[in-house]
């Protein structure tokens, strides 16, 4: 392993594409191996214990092509398993968590909302950071939203019909932020934003693009020529996945 490896990027599913968009801009000349393990999404409906078996084995994967080091896009696998991971590897491991720490400062009067899945909310991880920074803050787990943007449905009825019915308890509130708390929601922001006209959307994925790139560069691991690229996995269909990873890639968010 050297700067020349590639660097290893894992989700359940497509959400970890739009974290692998930040990274990609922020560092061009990366080869990136991007997994989705579609087969065993969701990850954020199963035990811990499910969860982080599943990390542990898709770190497996990646490892077999010598990378430099690996990102988990995922909320809920971060939160389950990032402990574990780093315990294990030897390269440097970046993980994800709901953006609740900055959304916090944009609060006013109102309410900041945090939309993750059920696993990434009941964990000891999240509930450390929301004694941190959650005052006024409300939690929605989105069992089922996910699954809208693997099925690419990202605008219309039956996604913003979802978003309505979970927003439903605050329609009489002022709503200062929503923090996207998995990685799969920052494909639906024009569908959050027609429900929620104005609000701002908070995500942590430049974040963790800034963060790969600092640990890169502490270790001299950063590549400091040639072109980059992108290598697509999948444990699913890969007929299918593949080309929903690659639209989802350039989609205009
Ligand atoms: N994209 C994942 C996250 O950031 C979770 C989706 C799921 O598998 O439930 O939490």
């Amino acid at each position: 392993m050297n700067s020349e490896s590639a660097i290893g990027v894992f989700d359940s599913g497509v959400g970890g594409v739009s974290v692998l968009r930040n990274m990609a801009r922020l560092l061009p000349r990366e080869r990136f191996i991007y997994y989705g393990d579609n087969l065993n999404a969701p990850y954020g409906t199963k035990s811990e214990e499910e969860i982080r078996t599943l990390a542990m084995h898709v770190a497996d994967v990646l490892l077999a092509s010598d990378i430099k080091a690996l990102v988990v896009a995922c909320n809920t696998a971060t939160s389950a398993a990032i402990v574990q991971l780093r315990e294990k590897l030897t390269i440097p491991v970046v993980g994800m968590e709901p953006a609740l720490k900055p959304a916090s400062q944009m609060r006013r009067n109102g309410k900041v909302i945090v939309l993750a899945t059920p696993a990434t909310l009941r964990q000891k991880k999240f509930l450390r950071l929301y004694e941190l920074y959650g005052q006024n803050a409300v939690i929605r787990p989105c069992a089922g939203l996910m699954e809208f943007a693997e099925r690419e449905e990202l605008e219309g009825p039956g996604i913003e019909g979802y978003l309505r019915g979970c927003f439903e308890p605050y329609r009489n509130e002022q709503i200062d932020a929503v923090v996207l708390g998995c990685t799969h929601y920052v494909f639906m922001k024009k569908a959050l934003s027609s429900v929620l006209p104005g609000v701002p959307l908070v995500d942590g994925n430049d974040g963790t693009a800034r963060r790969l790139e600092f640990l890169l560069r502490e270790r001299s691991l950063l590549r400091e020529a040639g072109e980059g690229g992108i290598t697509f996995m999948t444990s699913g269909n890969s007929e299918e996945c593949i080309p929903l990873m690659e639209r989802l890639f350039q989609l205009e968010i």
